[in-house]
Protein backbone atom coordinates (compact mmCIF):
# COMPACT_ATOMS: atom_id res chain seq x y z
CA UNK A 1 0.00 0.00 0.00
CA UNK A 2 1.38 3.66 -0.57
CA UNK A 3 2.14 6.09 1.94
CA UNK A 4 -0.60 8.64 0.43
CA UNK A 5 -3.50 5.49 0.26
CA UNK A 6 -2.51 4.44 3.99
CA UNK A 7 -3.05 8.38 5.19
CA UNK A 8 -6.28 8.46 3.10
CA UNK A 9 -7.20 5.42 5.04
CA UNK A 10 -6.54 7.41 8.01
CA UNK A 11 -8.42 10.14 6.97
CA UNK A 12 -11.50 7.63 6.23
CA UNK A 13 -11.21 5.53 9.43
CA UNK A 14 -10.17 8.75 11.94
CA UNK A 15 -14.34 10.19 10.41
CA UNK A 16 -15.86 6.76 11.45
CA UNK A 17 -14.25 4.23 14.23
CA UNK A 18 -11.54 6.68 15.33
CA UNK A 19 -14.05 9.02 17.60
CA UNK A 20 -14.55 7.82 20.99
CA UNK A 21 -15.95 11.07 22.93
CA UNK A 22 -14.28 9.71 26.46
CA UNK A 23 -12.23 12.99 27.66
CA UNK A 24 -13.56 13.64 30.65
CA UNK A 25 -15.07 16.77 30.36
CA UNK A 26 -18.01 15.12 31.01
CA UNK A 27 -16.34 15.38 35.06
CA UNK A 28 -16.06 18.77 34.82
CA UNK A 29 -18.47 21.37 35.77
CA UNK A 30 -18.22 25.14 35.77
CA UNK A 31 -19.65 26.76 39.40
CA UNK A 32 -22.38 29.66 38.20
CA UNK A 33 -21.29 33.08 38.99
CA UNK A 34 -24.51 35.59 39.29
CA UNK A 35 -22.39 38.81 39.18
CA UNK A 36 -19.86 38.55 36.23
CA UNK A 37 -19.90 42.65 35.93
CA UNK A 38 -18.72 42.14 32.47
CA UNK A 39 -20.13 42.81 29.01
CA UNK A 40 -20.33 40.23 25.91
CA UNK A 41 -18.32 43.70 24.26
CA UNK A 42 -15.54 42.89 26.96
CA UNK A 43 -14.56 39.78 25.93
CA UNK A 44 -11.08 38.95 24.59
CA UNK A 45 -10.10 35.83 22.87
CA UNK A 46 -5.96 36.41 22.24
CA UNK A 47 -3.98 34.21 24.29
CA UNK A 48 0.00 33.11 24.40
CA UNK A 49 1.74 29.99 24.39
CA UNK A 50 5.06 30.08 25.39
CA UNK A 51 6.44 33.00 23.89
CA UNK A 52 4.04 32.58 20.71
CA UNK A 53 0.85 35.23 20.49
CA UNK A 54 -2.53 33.86 19.29
CA UNK A 55 -5.53 35.63 18.40
CA UNK A 56 -7.75 32.53 19.16
CA UNK A 57 -6.85 30.06 22.06
CA UNK A 58 -8.07 27.77 19.47
CA UNK A 59 -6.04 26.21 16.35
CA UNK A 60 -6.48 23.32 13.60
CA UNK A 61 -4.28 20.23 14.71
CA UNK A 62 -2.13 18.70 12.70
CA UNK A 63 -4.03 15.92 10.34
CA UNK A 64 -2.69 15.23 6.47
CA UNK A 65 0.44 14.50 5.87
CA UNK A 66 2.16 12.62 3.40
CA UNK A 67 1.81 13.70 -0.51
CA UNK A 68 -0.79 13.03 -2.88
CA UNK A 69 -3.26 15.50 -4.60
CA UNK A 70 -6.02 15.00 -2.14
CA UNK A 71 -3.67 16.10 0.75
CA UNK A 72 -2.38 19.12 -1.06
CA UNK A 73 -5.93 19.91 -1.51
CA UNK A 74 -7.00 19.40 2.10
CA UNK A 75 -4.07 21.83 3.08
CA UNK A 76 -4.91 24.60 0.68
CA UNK A 77 -8.85 24.41 2.00
CA UNK A 78 -7.79 24.17 5.37
CA UNK A 79 -4.89 27.01 5.31
CA UNK A 80 -7.76 29.40 3.86
CA UNK A 81 -9.80 28.52 6.38
CA UNK A 82 -7.23 28.86 8.91
CA UNK A 83 -6.74 32.71 7.51
CA UNK A 84 -10.78 33.58 7.00
CA UNK A 85 -11.37 32.74 10.65
CA UNK A 86 -7.74 33.83 12.03
CA UNK A 87 -7.01 30.89 13.88
CA UNK A 88 -3.43 28.96 13.86
CA UNK A 89 -2.73 25.55 11.69
CA UNK A 90 -0.13 22.37 12.20
CA UNK A 91 0.32 20.28 9.56
CA UNK A 92 0.98 16.69 9.53
CA UNK A 93 4.36 14.83 9.50
CA UNK A 94 6.64 16.61 7.11
CA UNK A 95 9.00 13.17 7.06
CA UNK A 96 7.83 12.11 3.91
CA UNK A 97 8.56 15.45 2.40
CA UNK A 98 11.90 15.72 3.96
CA UNK A 99 12.93 12.37 2.00
CA UNK A 100 10.92 12.88 -1.56
CA UNK A 101 11.43 16.96 -2.43
CA UNK A 102 8.50 16.16 -4.72
CA UNK A 103 5.87 16.01 -2.04
CA UNK A 104 7.07 19.48 -0.27
CA UNK A 105 4.51 21.29 -2.65
CA UNK A 106 1.54 19.57 -0.37
CA UNK A 107 2.81 21.73 2.75
CA UNK A 108 4.06 24.32 1.12
CA UNK A 109 0.88 25.07 -0.49
CA UNK A 110 0.22 26.08 3.42
CA UNK A 111 1.55 29.41 3.67
CA UNK A 112 1.24 30.45 0.25
CA UNK A 113 -2.13 30.43 0.80
CA UNK A 114 -2.27 31.59 4.46
CA UNK A 115 1.28 34.28 4.09
CA UNK A 116 0.97 35.82 7.32
CA UNK A 117 -0.86 33.24 9.16
CA UNK A 118 0.22 31.05 12.34
CA UNK A 119 1.77 27.92 10.96
CA UNK A 120 3.39 24.78 13.06
CA UNK A 121 5.70 22.22 11.37
CA UNK A 122 5.46 19.29 12.32
CA UNK A 123 7.50 15.79 12.94
CA UNK A 124 8.23 12.82 14.65
CA UNK A 125 10.48 12.53 17.62
CA UNK A 126 12.85 10.33 15.51
CA UNK A 127 13.59 13.48 13.41
CA UNK A 128 17.49 15.05 13.76
CA UNK A 129 18.27 18.63 14.01
CA UNK A 130 19.04 19.01 10.47
CA UNK A 131 15.60 17.86 9.52
CA UNK A 132 13.83 19.73 11.94
CA UNK A 133 15.39 22.84 10.34
CA UNK A 134 14.07 21.69 7.21
CA UNK A 135 10.83 20.75 8.23
CA UNK A 136 10.46 24.65 9.62
CA UNK A 137 12.13 26.65 6.55
CA UNK A 138 9.51 24.49 4.30
CA UNK A 139 6.65 26.63 5.93
CA UNK A 140 8.44 29.69 7.46
CA UNK A 141 6.84 28.03 10.44
CA UNK A 142 6.00 29.78 13.67
CA UNK A 143 6.84 26.79 15.75
CA UNK A 144 7.69 23.51 15.75
CA UNK A 145 5.30 20.42 16.49
CA UNK A 146 7.00 17.32 17.25
CA UNK A 147 5.06 14.32 17.78
CA UNK A 148 4.51 11.57 19.91
CA UNK A 149 2.73 8.33 18.87
CA UNK A 150 4.47 4.95 20.62
CA UNK A 151 1.21 3.66 20.74
CA UNK A 152 0.17 4.33 17.18
CA UNK A 153 3.43 3.07 15.43
CA UNK A 154 3.18 -0.41 17.87
CA UNK A 155 -0.41 -1.27 16.29
CA UNK A 156 1.00 -0.17 13.10
CA UNK A 157 1.88 -3.94 11.18
CA UNK A 158 4.39 -1.49 9.41
CA UNK A 159 5.46 0.69 12.26
CA UNK A 160 8.66 1.61 14.92
CA UNK A 161 9.59 -0.59 17.02
CA UNK A 162 12.56 1.16 18.40
CA UNK A 163 11.45 3.90 20.72
CA UNK A 164 14.79 4.62 22.58
CA UNK A 165 16.66 7.88 22.35
CA UNK A 166 13.58 10.14 21.60
CA UNK A 167 14.55 12.59 24.17
CA UNK A 168 17.85 13.31 23.47
CA UNK A 169 16.79 13.77 20.02
CA UNK A 170 14.03 16.47 21.29
CA UNK A 171 16.70 18.12 23.53
CA UNK A 172 19.11 18.68 20.48
CA UNK A 173 16.33 20.05 18.29
CA UNK A 174 15.02 22.30 21.47
CA UNK A 175 18.99 23.81 21.30
CA UNK A 176 19.31 23.73 17.82
CA UNK A 177 16.06 25.59 16.92
CA UNK A 178 15.17 29.43 16.55
CA UNK A 179 11.37 28.89 16.66
CA UNK A 180 9.48 27.35 19.47
CA UNK A 181 9.21 23.57 19.88
CA UNK A 182 5.95 22.19 21.19
CA UNK A 183 5.77 18.15 22.23
CA UNK A 184 2.40 16.81 21.21
CA UNK A 185 0.92 13.14 22.11
CA UNK A 186 -1.34 11.72 19.12
CA UNK A 187 -4.51 10.78 20.76
CA UNK A 188 -3.16 9.29 24.18
CA UNK A 189 -2.58 12.09 27.00
CA UNK A 190 1.05 13.58 28.35
CA UNK A 191 1.59 11.72 31.92
CA UNK A 192 3.12 14.06 34.51
CA UNK A 193 6.30 12.29 34.58
CA UNK A 194 6.58 12.53 31.15
CA UNK A 195 5.74 16.28 30.88
CA UNK A 196 8.08 16.46 34.15
CA UNK A 197 10.96 15.17 31.33
CA UNK A 198 10.28 17.35 28.54
CA UNK A 199 10.36 20.57 30.85
CA UNK A 200 13.48 19.56 31.83
CA UNK A 201 15.15 19.40 28.56
CA UNK A 202 14.00 22.85 27.96
CA UNK A 203 10.25 22.04 26.08
CA UNK A 204 7.96 25.08 27.22
CA UNK A 205 4.90 24.03 25.34
CA UNK A 206 3.04 20.65 25.74
CA UNK A 207 0.04 19.34 23.88
CA UNK A 208 -1.49 16.54 25.62
CA UNK A 209 -3.46 15.68 22.70
CA UNK A 210 -5.24 12.88 25.15
CA UNK A 211 -7.75 10.30 25.15
CA UNK A 212 -11.39 10.11 24.01
CA UNK A 213 -11.14 11.84 20.46
CA UNK A 214 -9.33 10.05 17.48
CA UNK A 215 -7.91 6.78 18.30
CA UNK A 216 -4.96 5.72 16.77
CA UNK A 217 -5.07 2.28 18.08
CA UNK A 218 -8.80 1.79 16.77
CA UNK A 219 -7.54 3.42 13.59
CA UNK A 220 -4.42 1.12 13.26
CA UNK A 221 -6.22 -2.11 13.93
CA UNK A 222 -9.06 -1.70 11.70
CA UNK A 223 -5.65 -2.40 9.19
CA UNK A 224 -4.50 -5.90 11.11
CA UNK A 225 -5.72 -9.35 11.20
CA UNK A 226 -4.39 -9.49 14.31
CA UNK A 227 -5.68 -7.02 16.15
CA UNK A 228 -3.92 -5.55 19.52
CA UNK A 229 -7.29 -4.61 20.68
CA UNK A 230 -5.96 -4.19 24.49
CA UNK A 231 -4.63 -1.23 22.91
CA UNK A 232 -7.68 0.64 22.09
CA UNK A 233 -8.86 1.40 25.89
CA UNK A 234 -5.09 2.70 26.45
CA UNK A 235 -4.33 6.04 27.65
CA UNK A 236 -4.93 9.36 29.48
CA UNK A 237 -8.56 10.80 29.18
CA UNK A 238 -7.52 14.56 27.69
CA UNK A 239 -9.21 16.66 31.21
CA UNK A 240 -6.72 14.48 33.48
CA UNK A 241 -3.83 14.53 31.19
CA UNK A 242 -4.06 18.76 31.01
CA UNK A 243 -5.27 19.08 34.96
CA UNK A 244 -1.71 16.51 35.77
CA UNK A 245 0.33 18.57 33.22
CA UNK A 246 -0.53 21.90 34.92
CA UNK A 247 -0.20 20.24 38.61
CA UNK A 248 3.33 19.28 37.66
CA UNK A 249 5.09 21.87 35.68
CA UNK A 250 2.63 24.87 36.15
CA UNK A 251 5.20 27.55 34.32
CA UNK A 252 5.13 25.33 31.22
CA UNK A 253 2.15 26.48 28.32
CA UNK A 254 -0.18 23.58 27.77
CA UNK A 255 -2.19 23.08 24.88
CA UNK A 256 -5.36 20.91 25.53
CA UNK A 257 -5.79 18.46 22.55
CA UNK A 258 -7.83 15.25 21.89
CA UNK A 259 -11.36 15.08 21.75
CA UNK A 260 -12.27 18.38 21.64
CA UNK A 261 -15.38 19.61 19.60
CA UNK A 262 -18.02 22.01 21.36
CA UNK A 263 -17.39 25.56 23.31
CA UNK A 264 -17.87 23.67 26.37
CA UNK A 265 -15.23 21.52 25.95
CA UNK A 266 -12.54 24.59 24.86
CA UNK A 267 -13.55 26.18 27.52
CA UNK A 268 -13.05 23.46 30.28
CA UNK A 269 -9.94 22.69 28.80
CA UNK A 270 -8.92 26.32 29.45
CA UNK A 271 -10.53 26.18 32.88
CA UNK A 272 -8.43 23.19 33.98
CA UNK A 273 -4.69 24.75 33.03
CA UNK A 274 -4.78 24.84 28.99
CA UNK A 275 -3.83 27.93 27.02
CA UNK A 276 -4.82 27.13 23.79
CA UNK A 277 -6.45 24.18 22.17
CA UNK A 278 -6.42 22.23 19.39
CA UNK A 279 -9.12 20.87 17.17
CA UNK A 280 -8.40 17.73 14.46
CA UNK A 281 -10.33 15.11 14.02
CA UNK A 282 -13.94 16.77 14.34
CA UNK A 283 -12.68 19.76 12.31
CA UNK A 284 -11.48 17.35 9.38
CA UNK A 285 -14.62 15.72 10.45
CA UNK A 286 -16.80 19.02 9.29
CA UNK A 287 -14.88 19.72 6.53
CA UNK A 288 -15.41 16.48 4.93
CA UNK A 289 -19.04 16.66 5.26
CA UNK A 290 -19.75 20.27 4.82
CA UNK A 291 -16.92 21.83 2.84
CA UNK A 292 -14.90 24.73 3.76
CA UNK A 293 -17.83 27.06 4.15
CA UNK A 294 -19.60 24.53 6.78
CA UNK A 295 -15.79 24.67 8.84
CA UNK A 296 -15.83 28.57 8.59
CA UNK A 297 -18.87 29.21 9.94
CA UNK A 298 -18.50 26.48 12.56
CA UNK A 299 -15.19 28.15 13.86
CA UNK A 300 -17.28 31.51 14.01
CA UNK A 301 -19.71 29.97 15.71
CA UNK A 302 -17.25 28.61 18.31
CA UNK A 303 -15.73 32.20 19.07
CA UNK A 304 -19.23 33.44 19.50
CA UNK A 305 -20.52 30.66 22.05
CA UNK A 306 -17.08 30.68 24.21
CA UNK A 307 -17.57 34.75 24.46
CA UNK A 308 -20.86 33.91 25.81
CA UNK A 309 -19.61 31.16 28.28
CA UNK A 310 -16.94 33.79 29.93
CA UNK A 311 -19.23 36.46 30.04
CA UNK A 312 -21.50 34.46 32.40
CA UNK A 313 -17.89 33.18 33.79
CA UNK A 314 -17.01 36.63 34.41
CA UNK A 315 -14.19 35.97 32.73
CA UNK A 316 -13.37 38.82 29.75
CA UNK A 317 -9.71 36.80 29.14
CA UNK A 318 -8.49 33.63 28.53
CA UNK A 319 -6.06 33.88 31.77
CA UNK A 320 -9.02 34.69 33.72
CA UNK A 321 -11.07 31.44 32.30
CA UNK A 322 -7.99 29.62 33.11
CA UNK A 323 -9.25 30.81 37.09
CA UNK A 324 -12.38 30.02 36.87
CA UNK A 325 -14.34 28.21 39.51
CA UNK A 326 -15.14 24.16 38.72
CA UNK A 327 -16.18 21.21 40.30
CA UNK A 328 -14.12 18.09 39.37
CA UNK A 329 -16.43 14.77 39.51
CA UNK A 330 -16.50 10.79 38.53
CA UNK A 331 -13.55 9.02 37.06
CA UNK A 332 -12.07 12.27 36.85
CA UNK A 333 -11.94 13.16 40.73
CA UNK A 334 -10.51 9.95 41.15
CA UNK A 335 -7.73 10.10 38.52
CA UNK A 336 -6.54 13.19 40.11
CA UNK A 337 -6.58 12.49 43.91
CA UNK A 338 -4.67 9.33 43.51
CA UNK A 339 -2.61 11.05 40.81
CA UNK A 340 -1.77 13.39 44.05
CA UNK A 341 -3.39 16.40 42.16
CA UNK A 342 -5.46 18.35 44.36
C1 LIG B 1 -3.67 13.16 13.07
N1 LIG B 1 -2.79 13.54 14.07
C2 LIG B 1 -1.47 13.82 13.75
N2 LIG B 1 -0.65 14.40 14.67
C3 LIG B 1 0.63 14.73 14.36
O1 LIG B 1 1.31 15.30 15.21
N3 LIG B 1 1.12 14.47 13.11
C4 LIG B 1 0.37 13.88 12.14
O2 LIG B 1 0.83 13.66 11.02
C5 LIG B 1 -0.98 13.54 12.46
N4 LIG B 1 -1.80 12.94 11.53
C6 LIG B 1 -3.16 12.83 11.78
C7 LIG B 1 -4.04 12.43 10.77
C8 LIG B 1 -5.40 12.38 11.00
C9 LIG B 1 -6.31 11.97 9.89
C10 LIG B 1 -5.93 12.75 12.28
C11 LIG B 1 -7.41 12.75 12.56
C12 LIG B 1 -5.06 13.12 13.29
C13 LIG B 1 -3.20 13.62 15.51
C14 LIG B 1 -3.89 14.92 15.87
O3 LIG B 1 -3.07 16.04 15.70
C15 LIG B 1 -4.38 14.88 17.33
O4 LIG B 1 -3.27 14.81 18.20
C16 LIG B 1 -5.29 13.69 17.61
O5 LIG B 1 -6.07 13.40 16.47
C17 LIG B 1 -6.24 13.94 18.77
O6 LIG B 1 -7.04 15.07 18.53
P1 LIG B 1 -8.57 14.99 17.97
O7 LIG B 1 -8.50 14.42 16.60
O8 LIG B 1 -9.31 14.06 18.89
O9 LIG B 1 -9.05 16.39 17.98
Amino acid sequence: MSRAQRKMDHIQHALTTGQVRQTGFDDVIFVHQSLPNLSTTDIQLNTKIGELTLSSPIFINAMTGGGGKKTWEINKALAEVAKICNVGLAVGSQMSAIKDQDEATTYEIVRKANPNGLIFANLGSEATVEQAKQAVDMLEANALQIHLNVIQELVMPEGDRDFSGALGRIERIVNSLNVPVIVKETGFGISHETAKKLVDIGVSIIDVSGYGGTNFSKIENERRTQRLEFFNDWGIPTAASIAEVKHAVPGTSIIGSGGIQKPMDIAKAIALGASAVGLAGYFLKVFMEEGQDGLIQLIHQTHDELRWMMTALGASTIEDLQQAPIMITGETYHWLTQRGVD
